[in-house]
């Protein structure tokens, strides 16, 4: 099958009433993959939670599709057996079900009744990926995430994502917190994914990570909406430059958000 495309178009959200996305267009095809950079506090992670349907996040304008299929009309658990896939930039912790428990039962539910996976091909797939990843075979066993530090949550959610196999991925700073090895490692997991029907979206802070996976277009975001767009060569000039010149260029006033962090 083709890969898949998830479009936004103009897309306003609001938290509490207060309005944080403000017109945000961006299209993430199979086969590419997409950097969004931006100041803190200007909205990344609640376009995240938004395609994926918080419901703290109200969508107030604008539409998200999944291969023209209407994103925003679908449970949380719809989007996610559509293909979505989110990595969330703190992810939570559940106590009682193993990390084995839950990457299955998310297998079946996307496989659908009739068609779960045997236990022994799980086992299989699931060993073979923590061994690439270079994790803890016991991490299996473990209560997902409870305890797991920063570094080994984010490589957790690498080995979801590589076996869930989603269509579209979206990574909210999935490299924080992680380790030089470790940035290789979950680089390296990202990149085994790369093909015609896997789009990827990374949110990053560093182009150091986009060193490792190099992005056919790096977007800046500020103040909610995606002001800027163009190649990697963009995220080296944001290390280099910051953000300032981008304000200056599109005559955008200084944030108040954001400059708490
Ligand atoms: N649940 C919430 N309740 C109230 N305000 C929120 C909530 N979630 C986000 N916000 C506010 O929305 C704005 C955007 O937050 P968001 O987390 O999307 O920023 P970000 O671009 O991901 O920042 P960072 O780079 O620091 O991760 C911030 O001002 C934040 O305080
Ligand atoms: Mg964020």
């Amino acid at each position: 099958m083709a890969g898949s495309v998830l479009t936004i178009k103009d897309l306003h959200v609001s938290i509490e009433g207060k309005e944080i996305l403000k017109g945000l267009n961006l299209e993430i095809k199979g086969g590419e993959f997409h950097a969004i950079m931006g100041p803190n506090g200007t909205g990344k992670s609640t376009l995240s939670s938004a395609i994926m349907g918080h419901p703290k996040y109200e969508v107030t304008q604008g539409s998200i599709t999944l291969d023209g299929q209407n994103v925003l009309e679908m449970e949380v658990d719809e989007r996610a057996r559509a293909g979505l896939f989110l990595a969330m930039q703190y992810p939570s912790e559940i106590s009682g079900v193993t990390n084995a428990e839950f990457l299955r039962s998310a297998i079946n539910s996307r496989r659908g009744e009739g068609n779960e996976i045997s236990l022994m091909k799980f086992i299989r797939q699931m060993d073979s990926k923590m061994e690439f990843l270079d994790m803890d075979p016991d991490m299996a066993q473990r209560y997902l995430n409870e305890g797991f530090s920063g570094g080994e949550k984010k490589r957790n959610e690498i080995l979801q994502l590589m076996m869930l196999q989603p269509r579209i991925a979206i990574l909210d700073e999935i490299d924080s917190g992680l380790d030089i090895d470790a940035l290789k490692v979950v680089s390296k997991g990202i990149n085994e994914m790369r093909g015609e029907d896997f789009g990827c979206l990374v949110i990053t802070h560093y182009q150091r990570l986009l060193n490792y996976i190099t992005p056919d277009y790096v977007h800046v975001m500020m103040q909610g909406r995606v002001v800027k767009s163009g190649g990697p060569e963009l995220a080296h000039r944001l290390e280099a430059e910051g953000y300032d010149w981008i304000k200056q260029e599109l005559g955008i006033e200084d944030e108040t958000v954001g400059q708490e962090a």
